[in-house]
């Protein structure tokens, strides 16, 4: 139905404004997309302007994917809706209409859209990702635990997500392709 669509259209256009580029252009730092990894998130930001902007980044990116899910739920939309709102959201960041389809890797966005759909399931998320990012000092390994830990902890809990959760997860993983050659080669850089 329209709101749905209108939701969705939404979630994929808030989710398509680089956070990252537009808040380091406002703090003076050079764009993320020339440096380090190239990668407009919070964890290049961190790498290479600083640590305040990689959080700002980071729950920037964050509220791009629970904004839309917690008004779709708010607006009656069932949690399956939501969550395709959430998944337009990750979708914009990462190939974003206002710059040039060239987007982000979906993690922070992911994840709000997960705090919004339940709360314990990001939490479980943001252990997980803090422990591996302990073990392995390097943020693609956590990231990419998380996209494939996703749908094992949702399989008890909210099945009826898994196909779009799993989606997502499927998607995050295929965004960190070139962060799996650089593990594969051992030239992944830490963190
Ligand atoms: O949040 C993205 C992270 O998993 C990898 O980022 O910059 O190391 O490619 P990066």
């Amino acid at each position: 139905n329209l709101t749905i669509a209108l939701l969705v259209i939404g979630a994929y256009l808030l989710g398509s404004i680089s956070s990252a580029v537009l808040i380091c252009r406002a703090l003076g730092y050079e764009d993320p997309r020339t440096l380090g990894s190239g990668n407009p998130g919070a964890t290049n930001v961190w790498r290479t302007s600083s640590k305040n902007a990689a959080v700002i980044t980071f729950i920037t990116d964050l509220l791009k994917g629970a904004l839309p899910v917690w008004l779709a739920l708010k607006l009656g939309l069932s949690s399956l809706e939501a969550a395709l709102c959430g998944l337009a959201a990750m979708v914009g960041h990462m190939l974003p209409i206002f710059f040039r389809f060239r987007g982000g890797k979906g993690v922070a966005t992911y994840l709000g859209a997960c705090l919004s759909i339940d709360p314990l399931l990001a939490l479980s998320q943001i252990s997980l990702w803090l422990v591996t990012m302990l073990a392995f000092r390097r943020a693609s390994v956590a990231s990419i635990t998380c996209a494939l830990a996703t749908p094992v902890i949702c399989y008890w809990q909210l099945s009826e997500l898994l196909p779009v959760l799993g989606l997502m997860s499927l998607l995050l993983i295929i965004s960190h392709r070139n962060n799996i050659r650089r593990l594969v080669a051992g030239n992944e850089q830490r963190l």
